[in-house]
């Protein structure tokens, strides 16, 4: 059962301060930390980690952070036959973080933002499962999710970073996940549940509400799950989501149940927080494990 990841990848280049800036202010903060990121890349690894064989549609630019891009994905065993080097710069996403935990992130997609349909491999045979994110162009995103629906694969889409999300898009989607924020912009306000309702009359199967220290919920037309978060102490919650997206659809890829599944993507992606920075912070599956009292 193998999993692919069409998405983007950075390098994170990281500051911490005691706040996020405001517009037009200045905030004096530690070091730079730089490290592999990207939602896309931040998806795959975290799959992988979860035991799923992963292979990833992606582009990095030939400078001095291709490497650093890279190098989680490589540590993680994520095929990257699929990968390309184009002719601009690698993704770079400069990102603050709070005393608090919290972080503001803007991306300079360089590469990312060069993928074309054209560049996605014909032959989607053998994977299980797709997993987007939307901080690639949308028309490589939907190509890549009809695709995938034609072959009968099961597309899991994170709506994130908030942007247009085509109505054939999330018509193809099979599991839509959203935070607070995406379920605002793709559903307006009002109670949590009755919006994750209204976006499964939009197509998908299942939808996934993140809810940072509130947990999740996730309904489709059967189920309703409402899951507490696990505690921990957030030291940065940079990639939690990127965590739960990539474990759940490796958990579902592995044939674990959707409330199982739910259960292992929300413990991995709470264990996240505890460390600074995305792929740097995600757990071992052993760690999940330790953590579930498996
Ligand atoms: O979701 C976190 C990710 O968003 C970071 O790793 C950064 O690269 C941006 O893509």
């Amino acid at each position: 059962m193998s999993v692919l990841v069409v998405g983007s990848v950075n390098a994170d280049l990281t500051v911490r301060a005691t706040r996020i800036p405001g517009p037009g202010e200045t905030v004096l903060g530690g070091d730079t930390r730089t490290s592999p990121g990207g939602k896309g890349a931040n998806g795959a690894v975290a799959a992988a980690l979860a035991g799923a064989q992963v292979s990833m549609i992606g582009a990095v630019g030939q400078d001095a952070f291709q490497d650093v891009a890279l190098s989680g994905l490589r540590r993680a065993g994520v095929d990257l036959s699929g990968l390309l080097t184009l002719d601009a710069p690698t993704g770079l996403a400069l990102i603050t973080v709070s005393d608090a935990g919290e972080n503001a992130i803007t991306v300079a997609s360089g590469a990312n933002a060069r993928l074309t349909p054209q560049h996605l491999s014909a032959d989607l045979g053998g994977f299980t499962h797709l997993l987007l994110q939307q901080e690639l162009p949308p028309k490589i995103t939907l190509e890549a999710a009809k695709r995938a629906s034609d072959a009968g694969l099961t597309v899991l889409l994170n709506a994130a970073p908030t942007r247009d999300t085509a109505p054939e898009l999330l018509r193809l989607t099979g599991h839509l996940l959203v935070n607070e924020h995406e379920l605002a912009a793709l559903a307006g306000e009002g109670e949590v549940e009755d919006r994750a309702r209204a976006l499964l009359e939009r197509g998908p199967g299942a939808v996934t509400v993140t809810l940072g220290g509130k947990g999740s919920l996730t309904v489709t037309a059967r189920e309703m799950h409402r899951l507490p978060a696990h505690p921990v102490n957030a030291v940065d919650t940079t990639g939690a989501g990127d965590t739960f997206c990539g474990v759940l659809t490796a958990r579902l890829a592995h044939g674990d149940t959707l409330e199982a599944a739910l259960r292992w993507a929300g413990i991995a992606a709470a264990l996240a927080c505890t460390h600074p920075g995305a792929q740097d912070a995600m757990p071992t599956w052993e760690e999940v494990e330790r953590a579930s009292g498996h």
